[in-house]
């Protein structure tokens, strides 16, 4: 059996995450009892919102009284400590959805609570006495209050999330470039009614552990968020034993077949950053120029970064094929006799094939983003 680890190569706070499906937050609804009952089909998921100081509390019980479900405790990180221990043993990658007013809140928070949980700042509600009180969508007009609160938990040294709600900043790129860059490691988006190309505009920003959120219900809209960029898909209204073990089923059976579950389209097909790993030299007009020239990097770099990123791998084969080396080489899913004629003389499955291609995504991503960041201008 391939284990969990082999089969999406995912890992967030430590622990591997063993399906990309999540389950997202709905105040007054997801606890933990909620997510156990369907742990079998999830590899994690953000319980609450829960209110964690005064002013957020008292914006719920606002709420409350207008008839909004909510979770209400006197003594919210003790509950908060509970609902945690809960989760000892379950194999589900624990998030919490908090909503406070301050960066000491949050601090607070992730000193009562420890390492072991993903800190979800809740950037997303717009429900005006929470945006009263300076959180939810209030952050995302304000992102150096937003940036403080990153900060904040950071210092910590906690996994932090941000949810986010699309088409509300203004800018929603600059927005997931700030939030990395002030040392977020996950975006979870709730993309309203954007699609897929949303999601690609972030992954062509920055490397962030991307989390598609909104009816993301069905295999095909699950896919559109895997072949643009999203490492998770999260589901909240539909989170029913039945939809989220069918999307769990599909993209583990994909994965076993394809070997790379969120594997982009190539470039000229409408692929986003990571399809450089699929792209030909840079020898003729088609979209790998432009895409290069936004990520700053010559055409005579790009052809160093693949070959030496590809040394001493099964993807320096390829003597037959159009540029010399599998490394310039297309998606298994484009027919190529050539390709494939040098995958079998090597004794190289399709699968693995994938499986080297997502590695040299994986070597160009970091080229791109992490050894000059301050160059990137995607
Ligand atoms: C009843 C309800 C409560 C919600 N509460 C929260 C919340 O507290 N924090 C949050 O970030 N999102 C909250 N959401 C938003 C969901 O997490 C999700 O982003 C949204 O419902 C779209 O995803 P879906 O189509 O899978 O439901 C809530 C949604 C619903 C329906
Ligand atoms: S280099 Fe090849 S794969 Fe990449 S965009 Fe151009 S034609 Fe498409
Ligand atoms: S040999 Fe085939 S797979 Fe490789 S670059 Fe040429 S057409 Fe694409």
């Amino acid at each position: 059996m391939i284990d969990d680890y082999e089969r999406f190569e995912l890992i967030i706070n430590d622990q591997v995450v063993k399906t990309p499906v999540a389950i997202a937050s709905m105040a007054g609804v997801v606890d933990a009892a909620y997510v156990l009952e369907r742990a079998d089909h999830i590899g994690a998921a953000f319980i609450g919102g829960y209110s964690i100081d005064q002013a957020t509390l008292d914006a719920s019980r606002m709420l409350a009284e207008e008839g909004r479900t909510e979770f209400l405790y006197d003594d919210p990180l003790e509950e908060l400590v509970h609902q945690r221990d809960l989760f000892r043993d379950s194999g589900v990658v624990t998030g919490m959805n908090l909503r406070g007013s301050t960066p000491e809140a949050y601090h607070d928070a992730a000193e009562a609570l420890g390492d072991g949980i993903v800190y979800e700042i809740d950037a997303h509600c717009r429900q005006t006495p929470i945006i009263n009180t300076g959180c939810g969508e209030y952050l995302l007009k304000h992102l150096s209050r937003l940036e403080e609160m990153i900060k904040a938990l950071k210092s910590a040294d906690v996994t932090i999330s941000v949810k986010i709600r699309a088409g509300v900043s203004g800018d929603d790129r600059l927005l997931a470039r700030r939030i990395w860059e002030a040392g977020a490691d996950i975006l979870h988006i709730d993309l309203m009614d954007d699609g897929y190309q949303k999601i690609r505009q972030i992954r062509n920003i920055c490397p962030i552990t991307l989390i598609a959120n909104n009816s993301i219900n069905t295999y095909n809209r699950m896919m559109e968020m895997f072949s643009h960029g999203a490492d998770m898909v999260s589901v909240a209204r539909r989170s029913d034993i039945r939809t989220l073990s069918g999307l769990d089923a599909a993209i583990s059976r994909y994965a076993d077949e394809a070997g790379w579950y969120n594997a982009p389209k190539q470039l000229c097909r409408g692929g986003d950053i990571r399809a450089l790993t699929f792209c030909c030299m840079p020898v003729k007009s088609c979209p790998l120029l432009p895409a290069l020239d936004k990520i700053g990097m010559s055409k005579e770099d790009f052809q160093i970064l693949k070959l030496e990123a590809v040394k001493n791998t099964p993807l320096s084969e390829g003597r037959t094929t159009c540029f010399g080396s599998l490394a310039w080489c297309c998606k298994i899913s484009v027919p190529c006799m050539f390709r494939n004629m040098t995958l079998e003389a090597a004794g190289i499955s399709g699968k693995d094939y994938m499986r080297y291609k997502h590695r040299l995504a994986d070597t160009i991503m970091d080229r791109i983003f992490n050894e000059s960041p301050e160059d990137v201008t995607v």
